[in-house]
Protein backbone atom coordinates (compact mmCIF):
# COMPACT_ATOMS: atom_id res chain seq x y z
CA UNK A 1 0.00 0.00 0.00
CA UNK A 2 1.32 3.29 -1.38
CA UNK A 3 0.38 5.72 1.28
CA UNK A 4 0.77 8.78 -1.36
CA UNK A 5 -1.31 6.95 -3.91
CA UNK A 6 -3.86 6.22 -1.44
CA UNK A 7 -4.17 9.67 -0.19
CA UNK A 8 -4.58 10.72 -4.03
CA UNK A 9 -7.16 8.53 -4.79
CA UNK A 10 -9.17 9.76 -1.53
CA UNK A 11 -8.77 13.04 -2.89
CA UNK A 12 -9.75 12.43 -6.58
CA UNK A 13 -13.17 11.34 -5.84
CA UNK A 14 -13.75 15.03 -4.45
CA UNK A 15 -11.21 16.85 -7.28
CA UNK A 16 -11.44 14.88 -9.82
CA UNK A 17 -13.10 18.14 -12.06
CA UNK A 18 -10.55 20.45 -11.05
CA UNK A 19 -7.10 18.30 -10.70
CA UNK A 20 -6.00 14.94 -11.98
CA UNK A 21 -4.61 11.68 -9.79
CA UNK A 22 -1.08 12.74 -10.99
CA UNK A 23 -1.42 15.97 -10.42
CA UNK A 24 -2.71 15.36 -6.88
CA UNK A 25 -0.04 13.23 -6.03
CA UNK A 26 2.57 15.50 -7.06
CA UNK A 27 2.01 17.70 -4.53
CA UNK A 28 1.27 16.20 -1.79
CA UNK A 29 4.08 16.63 1.02
CA UNK A 30 5.10 14.88 4.30
CA UNK A 31 4.95 17.54 6.88
CA UNK A 32 7.86 18.14 9.62
CA UNK A 33 6.86 17.34 12.30
CA UNK A 34 4.12 14.09 13.33
CA UNK A 35 1.62 16.42 15.20
CA UNK A 36 0.64 17.99 11.58
CA UNK A 37 -0.31 14.18 10.54
CA UNK A 38 1.20 11.77 8.08
CA UNK A 39 0.68 13.47 5.12
CA UNK A 40 -0.28 17.18 4.00
CA UNK A 41 -2.17 18.78 0.70
CA UNK A 42 -1.46 22.22 -0.23
CA UNK A 43 -4.62 23.85 -2.04
CA UNK A 44 -2.99 26.81 -3.43
CA UNK A 45 -3.00 25.33 -6.74
CA UNK A 46 -6.48 24.37 -6.50
CA UNK A 47 -7.78 27.92 -5.02
CA UNK A 48 -6.11 29.55 -8.11
CA UNK A 49 -8.24 27.15 -10.12
CA UNK A 50 -11.19 27.92 -8.31
CA UNK A 51 -11.03 31.40 -7.75
CA UNK A 52 -11.34 30.96 -3.19
CA UNK A 53 -9.29 31.08 -1.26
CA UNK A 54 -6.83 28.19 0.09
CA UNK A 55 -7.75 28.20 3.65
CA UNK A 56 -12.00 27.65 2.95
CA UNK A 57 -11.09 25.01 0.37
CA UNK A 58 -8.44 22.89 3.00
CA UNK A 59 -11.52 23.35 5.51
CA UNK A 60 -14.53 22.06 3.01
CA UNK A 61 -11.96 18.72 1.99
CA UNK A 62 -11.31 18.09 5.52
CA UNK A 63 -14.51 18.11 6.30
CA UNK A 64 -15.62 15.68 3.30
CA UNK A 65 -12.49 12.97 3.42
CA UNK A 66 -13.44 9.40 5.02
CA UNK A 67 -11.95 6.21 5.36
CA UNK A 68 -11.38 3.34 7.86
CA UNK A 69 -7.76 3.65 7.36
CA UNK A 70 -7.99 7.58 8.63
CA UNK A 71 -8.44 8.68 12.44
CA UNK A 72 -9.13 12.23 11.13
CA UNK A 73 -8.54 14.48 8.36
CA UNK A 74 -7.94 18.24 9.73
CA UNK A 75 -7.58 21.70 7.77
CA UNK A 76 -4.51 23.71 9.17
CA UNK A 77 -4.59 26.60 7.37
CA UNK A 78 -4.27 26.41 3.49
CA UNK A 79 -3.21 22.96 4.22
CA UNK A 80 -5.56 19.48 4.72
CA UNK A 81 -3.71 17.01 7.38
CA UNK A 82 -4.51 13.45 7.44
CA UNK A 83 -3.77 11.04 10.02
CA UNK A 84 -3.81 7.69 9.68
CA UNK A 85 -4.83 4.90 11.71
CA UNK A 86 -1.67 3.20 12.95
CA UNK A 87 -2.60 -0.10 13.81
CA UNK A 88 -5.20 -0.71 10.42
CA UNK A 89 -3.08 0.98 8.51
CA UNK A 90 0.23 -0.56 9.45
CA UNK A 91 -1.56 -3.77 9.26
CA UNK A 92 -2.01 -3.33 5.93
CA UNK A 93 1.46 -2.00 4.80
CA UNK A 94 3.41 -4.92 6.76
CA UNK A 95 1.17 -7.49 5.02
CA UNK A 96 2.15 -6.32 1.78
CA UNK A 97 5.60 -6.40 2.60
CA UNK A 98 6.01 -9.63 4.08
CA UNK A 99 4.07 -11.40 1.11
CA UNK A 100 6.89 -10.15 -0.93
CA UNK A 101 9.66 -10.88 1.45
CA UNK A 102 12.26 -11.63 -0.03
CA UNK A 103 11.40 -9.84 -2.92
CA UNK A 104 10.52 -6.46 -1.75
CA UNK A 105 12.03 -4.17 -3.47
CA UNK A 106 12.10 -5.79 -6.50
CA UNK A 107 11.45 -3.86 -9.57
CA UNK A 108 11.01 -4.85 -13.49
CA UNK A 109 11.07 -1.83 -15.13
CA UNK A 110 14.68 -2.96 -16.31
CA UNK A 111 13.69 -6.34 -17.93
CA UNK A 112 14.75 -7.11 -21.30
CA UNK A 113 17.67 -4.38 -21.23
CA UNK A 114 21.53 -4.48 -21.49
CA UNK A 115 23.41 -2.11 -19.25
CA UNK A 116 26.69 -1.82 -19.65
CA UNK A 117 29.26 -0.08 -16.80
CA UNK A 118 32.48 0.93 -17.33
CA UNK A 119 34.19 0.88 -13.56
CA UNK A 120 37.53 1.10 -11.61
CA UNK A 121 39.49 0.93 -14.42
CA UNK A 122 42.83 1.35 -12.44
CA UNK A 123 46.00 1.95 -14.28
CA UNK A 124 48.82 -0.59 -14.70
CA UNK A 125 51.56 0.18 -12.62
CA UNK A 126 50.55 2.40 -10.88
CA UNK A 127 48.88 2.59 -7.37
CA UNK A 128 44.73 1.75 -7.08
CA UNK A 129 43.90 5.04 -6.10
CA UNK A 130 41.11 6.74 -3.67
CA UNK A 131 39.61 7.97 -6.92
CA UNK A 132 39.64 4.41 -8.31
CA UNK A 133 37.81 3.34 -5.41
CA UNK A 134 35.18 5.84 -5.65
CA UNK A 135 34.57 4.56 -9.46
CA UNK A 136 34.83 1.04 -7.92
CA UNK A 137 32.68 1.30 -5.33
CA UNK A 138 29.94 3.81 -6.79
CA UNK A 139 30.10 1.40 -9.89
CA UNK A 140 29.36 -1.70 -8.03
CA UNK A 141 26.44 -0.30 -6.31
CA UNK A 142 24.80 1.06 -9.00
CA UNK A 143 24.97 -2.32 -11.27
CA UNK A 144 23.37 -4.21 -7.92
CA UNK A 145 20.93 -1.46 -8.15
CA UNK A 146 20.35 -1.98 -11.77
CA UNK A 147 19.90 -6.01 -11.12
CA UNK A 148 17.41 -5.24 -8.55
CA UNK A 149 15.48 -3.22 -11.33
CA UNK A 150 15.65 -6.25 -13.78
CA UNK A 151 18.58 -5.09 -16.07
CA UNK A 152 21.49 -7.46 -17.29
CA UNK A 153 24.64 -5.60 -16.33
CA UNK A 154 27.88 -5.90 -18.22
CA UNK A 155 30.54 -4.90 -15.38
CA UNK A 156 33.68 -3.74 -17.74
CA UNK A 157 36.99 -3.18 -16.11
CA UNK A 158 39.02 -0.85 -18.75
CA UNK A 159 42.18 -1.25 -17.28
CA UNK A 160 44.68 1.56 -18.52
CA UNK A 161 47.06 -0.20 -19.79
CA UNK A 162 47.56 1.42 -22.84
CA UNK A 163 49.38 4.73 -23.89
CA UNK A 164 52.65 6.68 -24.11
CA UNK A 165 52.87 6.39 -20.31
CA UNK A 166 53.67 2.89 -21.06
CA UNK A 167 56.93 4.48 -23.33
CA UNK A 168 57.98 5.96 -20.95
CA UNK A 169 57.48 3.30 -18.00
CA UNK A 170 59.47 0.77 -20.34
CA UNK A 171 62.37 3.01 -21.42
CA UNK A 172 63.40 4.18 -17.39
CA UNK A 173 63.48 -0.07 -16.77
CA UNK A 174 65.68 -0.29 -19.36
CA UNK A 175 67.72 2.69 -17.51
CA UNK A 176 67.59 1.73 -14.53
CA UNK A 177 65.09 -0.63 -13.26
CA UNK A 178 66.36 -4.00 -11.67
CA UNK A 179 64.72 -7.33 -12.27
CA UNK A 180 64.64 -8.40 -8.83
CA UNK A 181 63.59 -5.15 -7.09
CA UNK A 182 60.11 -5.02 -9.41
CA UNK A 183 59.46 -9.07 -8.59
CA UNK A 184 59.83 -8.59 -4.94
CA UNK A 185 57.55 -4.97 -4.83
CA UNK A 186 56.33 -4.95 -8.18
CA UNK A 187 53.74 -1.56 -7.96
CA UNK A 188 55.67 0.64 -6.00
CA UNK A 189 58.88 -0.15 -7.70
CA UNK A 190 57.66 0.39 -11.51
CA UNK A 191 55.65 3.85 -9.92
CA UNK A 192 58.90 4.91 -8.47
CA UNK A 193 60.81 3.96 -11.69
CA UNK A 194 57.82 6.30 -13.70
CA UNK A 195 58.33 8.87 -11.45
CA UNK A 196 61.91 9.07 -11.78
CA UNK A 197 61.08 9.36 -15.65
CA UNK A 198 59.54 12.48 -15.31
CA UNK A 199 62.26 14.17 -12.59
CA UNK A 200 65.17 12.87 -15.09
CA UNK A 201 63.07 14.30 -18.51
CA UNK A 202 62.34 17.56 -16.87
CA UNK A 203 66.51 17.87 -17.31
CA UNK A 204 66.71 16.02 -20.56
CA UNK A 205 63.56 16.24 -22.71
CA UNK A 206 65.06 13.81 -25.29
CA UNK A 207 63.84 11.07 -22.82
CA UNK A 208 60.38 12.04 -23.70
CA UNK A 209 60.79 11.18 -27.26
CA UNK A 210 62.73 8.12 -25.96
CA UNK A 211 59.76 7.03 -24.29
CA UNK A 212 57.45 8.00 -27.40
CA UNK A 213 59.87 5.88 -29.48
CA UNK A 214 59.19 2.67 -27.02
CA UNK A 215 55.35 3.12 -27.27
CA UNK A 216 55.71 3.08 -31.01
CA UNK A 217 57.18 -0.44 -30.57
CA UNK A 218 54.73 -1.23 -28.64
CA UNK A 219 52.09 0.00 -30.32
CA UNK A 220 53.53 -2.27 -33.16
CA UNK A 221 53.95 -5.69 -31.43
CA UNK A 222 58.36 -5.26 -30.95
CA UNK A 223 58.52 -8.56 -29.04
CA UNK A 224 61.24 -7.62 -26.35
CA UNK A 225 58.71 -4.32 -25.42
CA UNK A 226 55.80 -6.18 -25.47
CA UNK A 227 57.14 -8.97 -23.27
CA UNK A 228 57.64 -6.26 -20.70
CA UNK A 229 54.67 -4.79 -20.68
CA UNK A 230 53.00 -7.97 -20.46
CA UNK A 231 55.41 -8.92 -17.44
CA UNK A 232 53.99 -4.92 -15.55
CA UNK A 233 50.63 -5.95 -16.57
CA UNK A 234 49.96 -9.25 -14.99
CA UNK A 235 52.02 -8.10 -12.11
CA UNK A 236 49.80 -4.77 -11.78
CA UNK A 237 46.52 -7.26 -12.19
CA UNK A 238 47.53 -9.49 -9.65
CA UNK A 239 48.06 -6.48 -7.06
CA UNK A 240 44.29 -4.93 -8.08
CA UNK A 241 42.83 -8.64 -7.26
CA UNK A 242 43.33 -8.51 -3.53
CA UNK A 243 42.06 -5.05 -3.75
CA UNK A 244 38.90 -6.66 -5.26
CA UNK A 245 38.46 -9.57 -3.62
CA UNK A 246 38.85 -7.66 -0.22
CA UNK A 247 35.95 -5.52 -1.82
CA UNK A 248 33.54 -8.25 -3.01
CA UNK A 249 34.10 -6.64 -5.91
CA UNK A 250 33.63 -8.88 -9.73
CA UNK A 251 33.72 -8.24 -13.16
CA UNK A 252 32.44 -9.44 -16.51
CA UNK A 253 35.20 -7.87 -18.54
CA UNK A 254 38.18 -6.94 -18.10
CA UNK A 255 39.01 -6.09 -21.74
CA UNK A 256 41.08 -2.61 -21.15
CA UNK A 257 42.73 0.10 -23.45
CA UNK A 258 45.22 -2.17 -24.83
CA UNK A 259 42.32 -4.41 -26.15
CA UNK A 260 41.44 -1.77 -28.79
CA UNK A 261 44.71 -1.35 -30.53
CA UNK A 262 44.01 -3.28 -33.25
CA UNK A 263 40.28 -2.08 -33.64
CA UNK A 264 41.36 1.71 -33.43
CA UNK A 265 41.86 1.35 -36.86
CA UNK A 266 38.53 0.70 -38.48
CA UNK A 267 36.80 3.53 -36.01
CA UNK A 268 40.01 5.99 -37.48
CA UNK A 269 38.63 4.69 -40.90
CA UNK A 270 35.01 5.39 -39.73
CA UNK A 271 36.12 8.79 -38.52
CA UNK A 272 37.58 9.79 -41.87
CA UNK A 273 34.79 8.12 -44.36
CA UNK A 274 32.39 10.33 -42.34
CA UNK A 275 34.58 13.42 -43.67
CA UNK A 276 35.15 14.74 -39.78
CA UNK A 277 38.76 13.73 -39.64
CA UNK A 278 41.29 16.99 -40.18
CA UNK A 279 44.69 17.82 -39.72
CA UNK A 280 45.49 20.31 -37.59
CA UNK A 281 49.26 20.91 -36.23
CA UNK A 282 50.23 17.98 -37.76
CA UNK A 283 47.49 15.80 -35.52
CA UNK A 284 44.12 14.52 -36.74
CA UNK A 285 41.31 15.90 -34.90
CA UNK A 286 37.87 16.04 -35.00
CA UNK A 287 36.82 19.64 -35.05
CA UNK A 288 33.89 20.04 -32.38
CA UNK A 289 33.32 23.52 -31.65
CA UNK A 290 29.70 23.65 -33.01
CA UNK A 291 29.45 21.95 -29.37
CA UNK A 292 31.36 24.27 -27.77
CA UNK A 293 33.92 21.88 -26.76
CA UNK A 294 37.61 21.36 -28.03
CA UNK A 295 38.63 19.53 -30.87
CA UNK A 296 38.90 15.42 -29.89
CA UNK A 297 42.47 14.29 -30.77
CA UNK A 298 42.33 11.15 -32.71
CA UNK A 299 45.51 10.74 -33.84
CA UNK A 300 48.99 12.37 -32.91
CA UNK A 301 51.86 13.64 -35.71
CA UNK A 302 53.62 10.25 -35.21
CA UNK A 303 50.51 8.22 -35.87
CA UNK A 304 50.34 7.32 -31.76
CA UNK A 305 46.17 7.15 -30.84
CA UNK A 306 45.02 8.96 -28.00
CA UNK A 307 43.03 7.69 -25.03
CA UNK A 308 39.95 9.61 -27.11
CA UNK A 309 40.64 7.08 -30.14
CA UNK A 310 40.16 4.12 -27.66
CA UNK A 311 37.01 5.17 -26.23
CA UNK A 312 35.54 5.65 -29.47
CA UNK A 313 36.21 2.34 -30.69
CA UNK A 314 35.17 0.86 -27.13
CA UNK A 315 32.11 2.21 -27.25
CA UNK A 316 31.37 1.34 -30.98
CA UNK A 317 32.77 -2.93 -29.60
CA UNK A 318 30.67 -2.92 -26.59
CA UNK A 319 27.35 -1.67 -28.79
CA UNK A 320 27.81 -4.35 -31.34
CA UNK A 321 28.79 -6.92 -28.54
CA UNK A 322 26.37 -5.88 -25.98
CA UNK A 323 23.49 -3.98 -27.44
CA UNK A 324 23.30 -2.11 -24.50
CA UNK A 325 20.56 0.56 -23.92
CA UNK A 326 22.41 2.57 -21.95
CA UNK A 327 26.54 2.55 -21.64
CA UNK A 328 27.01 4.40 -18.30
CA UNK A 329 30.91 5.28 -17.46
CA UNK A 330 31.68 5.70 -13.96
CA UNK A 331 34.66 8.14 -14.22
CA UNK A 332 35.84 11.54 -12.24
CA UNK A 333 34.32 14.26 -12.93
CA UNK A 334 37.41 15.70 -14.07
CA UNK A 335 36.84 13.56 -17.50
CA UNK A 336 33.70 15.62 -18.37
CA UNK A 337 35.15 16.98 -21.28
CA UNK A 338 36.78 14.13 -22.48
CA UNK A 339 33.13 12.04 -22.28
CA UNK A 340 31.35 14.87 -23.80
CA UNK A 341 33.74 14.61 -26.53
CA UNK A 342 33.61 10.83 -27.23
CA UNK A 343 29.98 11.11 -27.09
CA UNK A 344 29.84 14.09 -29.54
CA UNK A 345 32.34 12.53 -31.93
CA UNK A 346 29.53 9.29 -31.73
CA UNK A 347 27.03 11.36 -32.47
CA UNK A 348 28.70 12.92 -35.58
CA UNK A 349 29.22 9.50 -36.77
CA UNK A 350 25.63 9.40 -36.64
CA UNK A 351 25.77 6.49 -34.45
CA UNK A 352 21.44 6.81 -33.47
CA UNK A 353 22.62 5.37 -29.82
CA UNK A 354 25.05 8.40 -28.79
CA UNK A 355 22.35 9.76 -26.86
CA UNK A 356 22.55 6.38 -24.67
CA UNK A 357 26.21 7.10 -23.53
CA UNK A 358 25.88 8.11 -19.68
CA UNK A 359 28.84 10.09 -18.08
CA UNK A 360 28.50 9.32 -14.27
CA UNK A 361 31.01 11.70 -12.58
CA UNK A 362 32.02 12.13 -8.81
CA UNK A 363 33.91 14.62 -6.84
CA UNK A 364 37.66 14.38 -5.73
CA UNK A 365 39.14 12.83 -2.42
CA UNK A 366 41.07 15.93 -1.31
CA UNK A 367 43.99 15.87 0.90
CA UNK A 368 43.44 19.13 2.95
CA UNK A 369 41.87 20.67 0.28
CA UNK A 370 44.07 19.78 -2.45
CA UNK A 371 43.32 17.18 -4.82
CA UNK A 372 45.35 14.34 -4.85
CA UNK A 373 47.83 13.43 -7.30
CA UNK A 374 49.44 10.55 -8.69
CA UNK A 375 52.52 11.40 -10.67
CA UNK A 376 53.46 14.04 -7.32
CA UNK A 377 52.73 11.56 -4.97
CA UNK A 378 50.57 12.79 -3.03
CA UNK A 379 47.95 9.92 -3.04
CA UNK A 380 47.11 7.57 -0.23
CA UNK A 381 46.87 3.74 -1.01
CA UNK A 382 43.60 2.46 -0.87
CA UNK A 383 45.06 -0.95 0.22
CA UNK A 384 46.70 0.01 3.22
CA UNK A 385 42.97 2.32 4.42
CA UNK A 386 41.63 -1.37 3.91
CA UNK A 387 43.97 -3.10 5.98
CA UNK A 388 43.88 -0.45 8.63
CA UNK A 389 39.63 -0.31 8.73
CA UNK A 390 39.98 -4.00 9.76
CA UNK A 391 42.46 -3.74 11.88
CA UNK A 392 40.75 -0.98 13.91
CA UNK A 393 37.28 -3.24 13.72
CA UNK A 394 39.12 -6.51 14.96
CA UNK A 395 40.15 -5.16 18.01
CA UNK A 396 36.84 -3.24 18.32
CA UNK A 397 35.04 -6.71 18.00
CA UNK A 398 37.93 -7.94 20.57
CA UNK A 399 36.96 -5.93 23.08
CA UNK A 400 33.17 -6.10 22.86
CA UNK A 401 32.67 -9.43 21.42
CA UNK A 402 35.66 -11.72 22.22
CA UNK A 403 33.96 -15.04 21.61
CA UNK A 404 32.60 -14.42 18.63
CA UNK A 405 32.94 -16.82 15.91
CA UNK A 406 34.08 -15.79 12.50
CA UNK A 407 35.75 -12.95 14.17
CA UNK A 408 38.26 -12.73 11.27
CA UNK A 409 35.53 -12.66 8.66
CA UNK A 410 33.35 -10.00 10.24
CA UNK A 411 36.44 -7.79 11.03
CA UNK A 412 36.90 -7.92 7.25
CA UNK A 413 33.12 -7.06 6.28
CA UNK A 414 32.93 -4.54 9.28
CA UNK A 415 36.22 -2.89 8.05
CA UNK A 416 35.32 -2.80 4.16
CA UNK A 417 31.85 -1.72 5.26
CA UNK A 418 33.55 1.17 6.85
CA UNK A 419 34.90 2.48 3.84
CA UNK A 420 32.17 1.77 1.04
CA UNK A 421 29.78 2.86 3.32
CA UNK A 422 31.55 6.39 4.10
CA UNK A 423 31.91 6.99 0.01
CA UNK A 424 28.62 5.89 -0.59
CA UNK A 425 26.74 8.10 1.89
CA UNK A 426 28.02 11.10 0.43
CA UNK A 427 26.03 12.71 -2.96
CA UNK A 428 28.78 11.39 -5.49
CA UNK A 429 29.39 15.10 -6.69
CA UNK A 430 30.29 16.09 -3.46
CA UNK A 431 34.26 16.37 -2.74
CA UNK A 432 35.12 14.10 0.08
CA UNK A 433 37.79 15.55 2.28
CA UNK A 434 39.77 12.42 3.15
CA UNK A 435 40.31 11.45 7.22
CA UNK A 436 40.92 7.86 8.29
CA UNK A 437 39.35 8.59 11.54
CA UNK A 438 35.85 10.16 10.29
CA UNK A 439 35.93 6.86 7.88
CA UNK A 440 36.71 4.68 10.66
CA UNK A 441 34.62 5.85 13.24
CA UNK A 442 32.31 3.04 14.03
CA UNK A 443 29.53 5.39 15.60
CA UNK A 444 27.20 7.96 13.82
CA UNK A 445 26.40 7.94 10.41
CA UNK A 446 28.36 5.14 9.84
CA UNK A 447 28.26 1.73 7.68
CA UNK A 448 29.36 -0.70 11.51
CA UNK A 449 26.20 1.31 13.03
CA UNK A 450 24.28 -0.03 10.33
CA UNK A 451 25.37 -3.25 10.43
CA UNK A 452 25.57 -3.21 14.04
CA UNK A 453 21.43 -2.35 14.11
CA UNK A 454 21.32 -5.34 11.72
CA UNK A 455 23.28 -8.04 14.32
CA UNK A 456 20.84 -6.09 16.80
CA UNK A 457 17.90 -7.16 15.03
CA UNK A 458 18.94 -10.85 14.52
CA UNK A 459 20.04 -11.11 17.67
CA UNK A 460 16.55 -10.50 19.36
CA UNK A 461 15.24 -13.35 16.07
CA UNK A 462 17.49 -15.85 17.57
CA UNK A 463 15.98 -15.37 20.89
CA UNK A 464 12.23 -15.74 19.94
CA UNK A 465 10.95 -18.49 18.42
CA UNK A 466 8.96 -17.50 15.43
CA UNK A 467 6.96 -19.52 13.29
CA UNK A 468 6.26 -19.52 9.96
CA UNK A 469 2.66 -19.30 9.95
CA UNK A 470 2.45 -15.86 12.32
CA UNK A 471 0.29 -13.03 11.04
CA UNK A 472 0.97 -8.88 11.31
CA UNK A 473 -2.28 -7.89 13.33
CA UNK A 474 -1.31 -4.78 13.79
CA UNK A 475 0.33 -2.67 16.98
CA UNK A 476 -0.59 0.50 18.58
CA UNK A 477 2.38 2.44 19.12
CA UNK A 478 3.79 5.70 17.12
CA UNK A 479 7.40 4.20 17.12
CA UNK A 480 6.04 1.12 15.35
CA UNK A 481 3.79 3.56 12.54
CA UNK A 482 6.67 5.57 12.42
CA UNK A 483 9.26 2.70 11.15
CA UNK A 484 6.77 0.72 9.10
CA UNK A 485 6.12 3.47 7.14
CA UNK A 486 9.80 3.79 6.29
CA UNK A 487 10.02 0.30 5.30
CA UNK A 488 7.31 0.97 3.18
CA UNK A 489 9.32 3.06 0.90
CA UNK A 490 11.70 0.86 0.10
CA UNK A 491 10.40 -0.08 -3.84
CA UNK A 492 10.59 3.86 -4.09
CA UNK A 493 14.04 4.61 -2.70
CA UNK A 494 15.56 1.69 -5.21
CA UNK A 495 13.75 3.49 -7.88
CA UNK A 496 15.36 6.93 -7.18
CA UNK A 497 18.75 5.89 -6.58
CA UNK A 498 19.30 3.59 -9.87
CA UNK A 499 17.59 6.15 -12.03
CA UNK A 500 19.27 8.94 -10.50
CA UNK A 501 22.69 7.23 -10.48
CA UNK A 502 22.46 7.59 -6.64
CA UNK A 503 23.59 5.19 -4.53
CA UNK A 504 23.38 7.49 -1.58
CA UNK A 505 20.33 7.83 -1.85
CA UNK A 506 19.74 4.10 -0.88
CA UNK A 507 22.69 4.84 2.01
CA UNK A 508 20.67 7.66 3.28
CA UNK A 509 17.52 5.48 3.33
CA UNK A 510 19.19 2.35 5.60
CA UNK A 511 20.71 5.29 8.17
CA UNK A 512 16.96 6.35 8.39
CA UNK A 513 15.75 2.94 8.78
CA UNK A 514 18.37 2.12 11.47
CA UNK A 515 17.40 5.04 13.26
CA UNK A 516 13.86 4.10 13.15
CA UNK A 517 14.46 1.12 14.19
CA UNK A 518 16.75 2.02 17.11
CA UNK A 519 14.10 4.31 18.24
CA UNK A 520 11.66 1.42 18.21
CA UNK A 521 13.77 -0.85 20.22
CA UNK A 522 14.49 1.67 22.83
CA UNK A 523 11.14 2.34 23.57
CA UNK A 524 9.34 -1.30 23.47
CA UNK A 525 10.26 -4.63 25.04
CA UNK A 526 10.02 -6.66 21.80
CA UNK A 527 10.12 -9.98 23.64
CA UNK A 528 7.18 -9.18 25.92
CA UNK A 529 4.60 -11.99 25.85
CA UNK A 530 1.67 -10.76 25.19
CA UNK A 531 -0.77 -10.88 21.80
CA UNK A 532 1.51 -8.51 19.87
CA UNK A 533 4.34 -10.47 20.41
CA UNK A 534 4.29 -11.86 16.77
CA UNK A 535 3.87 -8.66 15.38
CA UNK A 536 6.37 -6.95 16.81
CA UNK A 537 8.87 -9.90 15.27
CA UNK A 538 7.50 -9.75 12.38
CA UNK A 539 8.17 -5.98 11.72
CA UNK A 540 11.76 -6.85 13.39
CA UNK A 541 12.23 -9.67 10.65
CA UNK A 542 11.29 -7.20 8.09
CA UNK A 543 14.20 -4.62 9.91
CA UNK A 544 16.87 -7.22 9.27
CA UNK A 545 15.39 -7.94 5.48
CA UNK A 546 15.21 -4.53 4.36
CA UNK A 547 18.81 -3.92 5.90
CA UNK A 548 20.95 -6.55 4.94
CA UNK A 549 19.02 -6.07 1.12
CA UNK A 550 19.89 -2.54 1.63
CA UNK A 551 23.46 -3.15 2.56
CA UNK A 552 24.35 -5.49 -0.16
CA UNK A 553 23.18 -3.22 -3.07
CA UNK A 554 25.55 -0.46 -2.06
CA UNK A 555 28.36 -3.85 -1.78
CA UNK A 556 28.37 -4.46 2.23
CA UNK A 557 28.38 -7.48 3.84
CA UNK A 558 25.65 -7.49 6.83
CA UNK A 559 26.71 -10.17 9.23
CA UNK A 560 23.91 -11.71 11.60
CA UNK A 561 26.38 -11.42 14.62
CA UNK A 562 29.08 -8.55 15.93
N1 LIG B 1 42.14 4.58 -16.55
C1 LIG B 1 41.50 5.86 -16.48
C2 LIG B 1 42.07 6.66 -15.31
O1 LIG B 1 42.53 6.10 -14.35
C3 LIG B 1 40.01 5.76 -16.30
C4 LIG B 1 39.27 5.10 -17.44
C5 LIG B 1 37.83 5.47 -17.45
N2 LIG B 1 37.06 4.83 -18.48
C6 LIG B 1 37.05 5.16 -19.76
N3 LIG B 1 36.28 4.48 -20.60
N4 LIG B 1 37.76 6.15 -20.23
O2 LIG B 1 41.99 7.88 -15.33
Amino acid sequence: MNLYDFYAELLEEHLSEDMSKEEIKSVIETPKFSHQGDLSFPCFQLAKKKRQSPAAIAAELAGSLSSSFLVKAEAAGPYVNIFFNGKTTGAEIMDGILSQEPQFGTLSFGKGKVITIDMSSPNIAKPFSMGHLRSTVIGNSIALLAEKCGFETIKINYIGDWGTQFGKLITAYKKWGDEEKVKANPIPELFSLYKKFHKEAEADPSLNDEGRRAFKLLEDGDPEVTALWNWFKSESLSAFEEIYELLGVSFDSYHGESFYNDKMGAAVELIKEKGLLETSEGAEVVWLDDKGLPPSLIKKSDGATLYATRDIAAALYRKKTYGFSQALYVVGQEQTIHFRQVFAVLEKLGMPWADQMVHIPFGLILQEGKKMSTRKGRVILLEEVLKEAIDMASSNIKEKNPDLENAEETARWVGTGAVIFHDLKNDRMNDIEFSLEDMLTFEGETGPYVQYTHARAQSILRKADMQEADHFTGLEDQESWELIKILNKYPEVIQDAYTNYSPSILAKYILAVSKAFNKYYGKTRILEENEDLHSRLLLVKSVTDILSDGLSLLGIKAPSQM
